[in-house]
């Protein structure tokens, strides 16, 4: 089968550290375009993969020579670009989220699924396996009945000019970070989640949440209690807290491809180190966004509900002020 032929919409920080490396590395894509507002720019990351430079997204979404675009962007950019992407017949990757409303995710993968495209949000972390492990033991009962789930995603400080400090470009901490405690309790809690409060904490810098905190629920009282942030010490790490015991995994969000995890399952004073293979999650997820092209799989319904979560976080949270 041929390779997919992929363009990249921008020349993101996040795209030349991590995406471009692993398209590149993946025998099923072969990169076609870097489209840039800036044609210098789109020239000289397009020369370093040996790909055509294009200026403007609108270029890449006509070219023939495109089956697929990867779209890491501002997060409130994302929806108008997934959709042009959609309706001129190209597969999408985009960064998360999809969108920064419930509704509009729902019309995005409906457009997607009515088009017969791939619309895969590119949340790296559910790929890989360590994920599954941990939720298999907490399912055979190694920590009694689950009680509570507590998640952190936090990282430190960026450049004033970042674009997830600016309001116009949909920044934030909760779009930004608190995606993953939220995609991490639907894991490991399942889909009826409901949110019980939230709080946003606003710097008086900038016009967004750089932080926040969400206290979630099962209808059966399994909490989940998530924290995220822009401004703070690197954290990336949920805990399993059961009747007998409790399950962390760190780090859980952007393990390094090389690193060997290691579950840590604490019962009755004792701790047991769960060791297992390392995993690149960022390939596992190129490959399974070519899969989704090639076996027209569904989007993950967790994408929507996450959407609904995000949204329900967004609006319910009590503000506060970080001076
Ligand atoms: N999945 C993950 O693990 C992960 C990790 C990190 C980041 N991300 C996501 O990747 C995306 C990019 O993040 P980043 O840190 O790489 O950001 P970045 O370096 O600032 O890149 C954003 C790109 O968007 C383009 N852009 C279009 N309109 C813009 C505007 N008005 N202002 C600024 N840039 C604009 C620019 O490309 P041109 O100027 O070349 O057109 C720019 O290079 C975000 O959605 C972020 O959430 C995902």
């Amino acid at each position: 089968m041929p390779p997919l032929r992929l363009a990249v919409l921008g020349c993101a920080d996040f795209a030349r550290r991590r995406m471009l490396p692993a398209f590149a590395a993946c025998d099923d894509i072969a990169l076609s375009a870097v489209a840039s507002r800036d044609h210098a720019r789109a020239r000289s990351l397009a020369d370093a993969y040996g790909c055509r430079a294009l200026h403007g997204y609108t270029a890449a979404l006509e070219d023939d020579d495109v089956d697929a675009v990867y779209i890491p962007l501002p997060a409130g950019l994302h929806a108008h670009w997934v959709r042009e992407a959609l309706l001129a017949g190209k597969h999408v990757l985009a960064e998360k989220p999809l969108a920064t409303t419930r509704a509009e995710t729902a019309d995005l993968l409906d457009l997607a699924r009515t088009r017969g495209l791939a619309l895969v949000e590119n949340v790296l972390f559910p790929h890989h396996s360590q994920h599954a492990r941990a939720r298999e033991l907490v399912e055979a009962g190694t920590i009694g009945e689950p009680r509570f789930f507590q998640a952190a995603f936090t990282v430190p400080r960026r450049p004033d000019t970042d674009i997830r400090y600016r309001a116009d470009l949909g920044g934030g901490a909760l779009w930004d970070v608190g995606v993953y405690p939220v995609r991490a309790a639907l894991f490991a809690l399942g889909e009826d989640l409901r949110v019980a409060g939230a709080v946003a904490v606003r710097d008086t810098e900038w016009d967004v949440d750089t932080g926040g905190a969400a206290l979630l629920h099962t209808p059966s009282g399994v909490s989940a209690q998530l924290a995220f942030g822009l401004d703070d010490a690197y954290r990336s790490v949920y805990t399993y807290a059961g009747s007998r015991g409790r399950l962390t995994v760190e780090p859980a969000f952007t393990p390094p491809a090389d690193h060997i995890p290691s579950l840590r399952l604490e019962r009755g004073g004792e701790i047991t180190e769960v060791r297992l293979a390392a995993e690149d999650q960022v390939a596992r997820a190129v490959a399974a966004f070519v899969a989704a092209v090639r076996g027209g799989v569904a989007p993950d319904v967790a994408v929507l509900r996450q959407a609904a979560l995000l949204e329900a976080i967004a609006t319910r949270a009590a503000v506060a002020a970080r001076p």
